[in-house]
């Protein structure tokens, strides 16, 4: 041992610069990963008796918030469209939160039958929804259709959430008050409702798609929130952070190598699920938020959208154009 601390002494003797640069990268990178890991939910509120739905919860962010919400004691249901890989994840929830009411339903966001007949079986067999959770979402992906012929992106992220939520609004109204919680992206900053071509046929970019079906979340929770105003149902839209999630299966594949080589070991620095989800988790339970309704919130507080997620007259011409889409009267 001595000898092997006798040699450490001698290498730090002789290679003083480099041992000094190691250990300042090292704290450095510990500094920004400090930094990147953000804020936690600090609310220590129980939901025993409470039921929770989340979309797309049998992985990243959407699991974590799953198993968050099943340690508070809720009756959680993952609307998942994979029944194996949702399955897999309910046990795992169970075991980790000592909580066996956690039951999974088959929910395709991508096929407007999948989620009418899934708001269909809520609305027969539970008695109450106290909490809707937006999650489930995709990125980036090739100019895909929907069952029903929409862009993929604009009809996962939000149609198919829109429709959701809408066919849900009675059971939440009778179970008030509760939550609605849409999870957006900081993409939305840079998006546009392309009223004119709202599927991208003209020119379908991926990025664009992506953004403008982020905006569309912010300015359905705005909307949402206007028309629930009175009812006890209140509305959160949020930015979960950059996250080390499953959400780039897409995007990845098409970067260039030395892309990718440079993206692994940052992707250690970025945001674990587990604190990609406080955000959500603060606006489906932080008590302090009670009153509050079509607000924006990243990194656990209030935070300022887009002006163009601000513009009330694109967000009730969203609503009326998404309404004609999904066929709601
Ligand atoms: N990760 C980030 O850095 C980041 C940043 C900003 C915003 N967000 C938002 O955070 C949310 C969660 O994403 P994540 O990062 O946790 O990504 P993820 O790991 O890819 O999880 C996405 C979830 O959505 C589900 N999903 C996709 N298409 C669906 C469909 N047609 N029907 C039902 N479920 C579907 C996926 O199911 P399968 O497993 O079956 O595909 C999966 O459960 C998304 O709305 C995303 O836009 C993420």
């Amino acid at each position: 041992m001595s000898n092997y601390v006798q040699a450490m002494k001698d290498f730090v003797e002789s290679h003083y610069i480099a041992t000094f640069a190691f250990v300042a990268a090292g704290a450095g990178l510990l500094a920004i990963r400090r930094w990147m890991a953000g804020r936690a939910c600090l609310s220590k509120v129980m939901l025993d008796g409470k039921t929770v739905l989340i979309t797309g919860a049998n992985t990243g962010i959407g699991k974590e918030t799953a198993l968050d919400m099943a340690k508070r004691g809720a009756r959680v249901i993952l609307a998942c469209r994979d029944m194996t890989r949702a399955h897999i994840a309910a046990d795992m929830i169970r075991q980790q939160s000592g909580n066996g009411n956690v039951l999974v339903k088959k929910l395709d966001l991508a096929c407007l039958q999948s989620v009418r007949e899934l708001a269909k079986d809520i609305e027969k067999n539970e008695p109450r929804l106290d909490i809707l959770i937006n999650n489930a979402g995709i990125m980036m992906c090739p100019k895909w259709a929907t069952e029903d012929g929409f862009e993929m992106q604009f009809g996962v992220n939000h149609l198919g959430h829109f429709l959701l939520t809408n066919c849900l609004l009675d059971l939440l109204k009778k179970s008030a008050p509760s939550r609605i919680v849409i999870v957006s992206s900081l993409a939305h900053e840079r998006g546009k409702i392309h009223f004119d071509d709202i599927n991208l046929d003209k020119d379908y970019r991926p990025e664009i798609s992506y953004r403008q079906s982020k905006l569309a979340n912010v300015l359905f929770g705005k909307e949402l929130a206007t028309r629930l105003q009175g009812s006890g149902v209140t509305v959160y839209s949020l930015h979960p952070g950059v996250i080390r999630t499953e959400l780039g299966r897409h995007l990845f594949p098409t970067l260039a190598v030395w892309k990718r080589t440079i993206a692994i070991p940052l992707m250690m620095l970025i945001k674990t699920p587990w604190e990609g989800a406080q955000t959500t988790i603060y606006c489906a339970v932080e008590e302090s938020l009670a009153n509050d309704s079509g607000f924006y919130y990243s990194d656990c507080a209030r935070k300022t959208p887009a002006p163009q997620a601000q513009d009330d007259d694109a967000a009730k011409r969203l609503w009326d154009l998404s309404a004609s889409m999904v066929g709601l009267g």
